[in-house]
């Protein structure tokens, strides 16, 4: 059920990809969803050398022998990262697909091409998809508003933008932004969306290295208790809204440079906070779909729901069209 040109593209038995997650993103999560038919994504910022990454890519081959693929953020860093050797290292251990997001991939075109690396890149707005399609990436990822991490600068919900980028371009088009369960699925799919890709719920999987603690909390919050931040630097970033969060937004508000910034928004304070599960030591990225996740079971076991709940949606769907 549901084979669309993503599931043949990656050789999928699920529409179902799980994003790139910084910290998260590591061997065990991506083997799993792997595994269950979906396409897992490391995280390869969570490496800071190559050789790191590259020993990384090799555990997850330990693990599963099907397709996944990589996530590499070409967002501004104040650390720059080694794309080069990310790329180098994934030819070396046959990646075949990237996650590209941040900023359009082309400079890094060729050296995807000639290592046939599919290039699944994630924007946030059609021009962006229009012109990922202009520069030869096979798929396009579009983060609604409601997603955990980058959702740009535009506040367009998937429910809009997702059917707006599929109108735009003929490459295969994956939602992400705000799904989590089967329903989402069945309504991605409806809107033109040929796969969907989570994060917040694949977060939320017993294989996420993070604090159950942290979890268990995280199955208590609503879809109210996200917030923005760092609109001010146009790089913004949707998070829990904790104390940590709201000083940053008012700090915004009072005209604080990145500079006075950087201590409270540091990659290293959301490590400490998922390693710790004390919530008070940092942001934490996080989607609106948190309010619909009730449950952190092994991500296999989240697919399968997924998918028998979307199987249910269809046929609820299919007998409520037809007249009695
Ligand atoms: C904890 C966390 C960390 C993330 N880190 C990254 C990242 O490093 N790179 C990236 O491209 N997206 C990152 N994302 C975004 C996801 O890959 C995905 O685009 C987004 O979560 C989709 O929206 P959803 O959360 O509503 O499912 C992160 C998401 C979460 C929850």
């Amino acid at each position: 059920m549901f084979k669309t040109r993503i599931t043949e593209m990656f050789d999928l038995k699920y529409p179902l990809i799980q994003g790139g997650m910084l910290w998260l993103s590591r061997a065990e999560l991506v083997a799993a969803v792997s595994n269950a038919g979906g396409l897992g994504i490391l995280s390869a910022a969570t490496f800071l050398t190559r050789e790191e990454f590259q020993k990384e890519l090799k555990r997850v081959k330990t693990l599963t022998a099907k397709p996944f693929g990589v996530n590499i953020p070409l967002f501004p860093a104040l650390k720059p990262l080694d794309i080069q050797g990310y790329i180098e290292a994934m030819g070396e251990e046959g990646v075949t697909v990237v996650e590209t997001a941040g900023r359009n991939p082309a400079e890094y075109m060729p050296l995807f091409r000639e290592r046939g690396i599919k290039v699944m890149h994630k924007v946030t707005a059609v021009r962006f998809a229009k012109k990922a399609q202009e520069i030869g990436c096979h798929a396009v990822v579009v983060d609604g508003f409601e997603c955990a991490g980058h959702p740009g600068e535009e506040d367009v919900s998937s429910t809009v933008l997702l059917p707006a980028a599929v109108d735009a371009v003929d490459i295969p088009v994956v939602a992400a932004g705000g799904f989590a369960d089967g329903r989402g699925l069945v309504a991605a799919l409806a809107l033109g969306a040929e796969g969907v890709l989570m994060g917040t719920r694949f977060m939320m999987s017993r294989e996420a290295p993070m604090s159950d603690n942290l979890k268990e909390y995280l199955t208590t919050l609503t879809e109210r208790d996200t917030m923005f931040v760092l609109r001010s630097l146009r790089n913004t970033a949707r998070v829990i809204k904790n104390d940590v969060a709201r000083k940053v937004a008012a700090m915004e508000g009072e005209g604080a440079t990145i500079g006075d910034l950087i201590p409270l928004v540091t990659g290293s304070r959301e490590k400490e906070v998922m390693e710790t599960g004390d919530i008070s030591r940092g942001l934490l990225h996080c989607g609106q779909a948190i309010g619909l996740i009730r449950d952190f079971p092994p991500a296999a076991e989240i697919m399968e729901e997924i998918m028998a709940e979307a199987a249910g949606a269809v046929a609820r769907l299919s007998r409520s069209g037809k007249t009695p």
